[in-house]
């Protein structure tokens, strides 16, 4: 075979396999074999030498001419290939405009608060402010002021968390219920005429059961001025209950006992799931209870600093744990604090 037939050879077998190489590795392969330093063609020139004089430089041309087209097809060949993976990395890397994004975590109120806030912004239309008192009290306010006689059965050690006080201090505990913040309102505005919203956290020394925690919260309402009547409490329920549990709820009291008024009576409020004809939140009576008032103890009053003979005010304490529990069917009230992140996100 003369040189001529083997560059032919040579030309034809590197152009197929350079169709071939269908990847930057192969092309990298198919260079070292064909046209690298010790690939086919510089073996053939170094062979250029032992031809006769007269073939050389025809040879010599030749061999020139196949080097310079096969570097002109891989250059060609490289610079499809590197678009080839240019485009396969661009569309593995595409960005999806249509994709949702990642929702950071945002905060939110607790139902607590959400139901607290509600309320806050129910008694405010009435006029009422809201008024903060400590969670720290002097059992004074929370019993004696409000009218609890020495032997009381709320003053049990086993219903009241008692601060440890040095000896001959007066007691100190934390209160059992809103109630004392009366006292501190009506000490602060006597003898005004005063409405506040008393919202806060109140402590009980009692087991924790489905129905009762050792912490939860209340709100207590006190109005006092001149010709404050039961109608007007009754009034100002009745506007709460529509507003809290929709239009159309009834209120209806029911005589009771709490030694800081008088009379004392337990709020119900038409089923607002059945409208009072009897279901299972209502347990079939058609009423809820909601919670406790009545009108001012005259001896209450007369702690708050006004005359009993000139004024008169009502008052009650309710629950928003109690209210919420009603409202979204909730029946264990110590998912509320319980840290439980999948109750609470209910509500956010
Ligand atoms: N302090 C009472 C309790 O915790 C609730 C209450 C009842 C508050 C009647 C009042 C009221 O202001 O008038 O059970």
């Amino acid at each position: 075979m003369t040189i001529i037939d083997e560059l032919a050879t040579l030309e034809q077998e590197a152009m197929e396999a350079l169709g071939a190489a269908d990847s930057l590795d192969r092309l990298a392969e198919w260079k070292s074999k064909y046209t690298g330093k010790s690939g086919a063609v510089t073996r053939l020139s170094r062979g250029l030498g032992a031809l006769p004089a007269d073939q050389r430089p025809e040879a010599g041309r030749r061999v020139n001419t196949l080097r310079e087209q096969l570097d002109a097809a891989y250059a060609e060949a490289e610079e499809r290939l590197k678009g080839a993976v240019l485009a396969s990395e661009l569309a593995a890397d595409r960005i999806d405009v249509s994709m949702p994004g990642r929702r950071p975590e945002v905060g939110f109120l607790h139902l607590t608060t959400q139901v607290l806030r509600q309320v806050q912004e129910i008694f405010a239309e009435m006029g009422f402010q809201v008024w903060e008192s400590s969670e720290v009290e002097l059992d004074e306010y929370n019993f004696s002021l409000l009218n609890f006689a020495d032997d009381h059965p709320a003053r049990d050690m086993q219903d009241t968390f008692y601060v440890e006080m040095p000896e001959g201090a007066p007691a100190v505990l934390l209160r059992t219920h809103t109630s004392p913040g009366q006292i501190h309102a009506m000490r602060r505005y006597a003898p005004e005429p005063v409405r506040v919203l008393l919202p806060g956290k109140v402590y009980r020394n009692e087991q924790v059961t489905v129905r009762s925690e050792m912490m939860f919260h209340q709100f207590e309402f006190l109005a006092v001025g001149q010709n404050i009547t039961m109608g007007d409490l009754k009034g100002t329920l009745g506007y709460f209950a529509e507003r809290m549990f929709g239009p159309g709820t009834r209120v209806r009291l029911r005589p009771s006992f709490f030694p800081f008024t008088e009379p004392s009576a337990e709020m119900d409020v038409s089923c607002f799931l059945c409208d009072g004809k009897g279901c299972r939140i209502c347990k079939y009576a058609g009423w809820l209870e909601i919670g406790g008032c009545g009108m001012v103890h005259p001896n209450v009053l007369r702690a708050g600093g006004y005359d009993p003979d000139t004024v008169s005010g009502f008052a009650g304490g309710f629950g928003p744990e109690r209210i919420a529990l009603l409202k979204y069917g909730i029946n264990d009230i110590r998912l509320f604090y319980s840290g439980d992140a999948a109750f609470v996100q209910q509500f956010g």
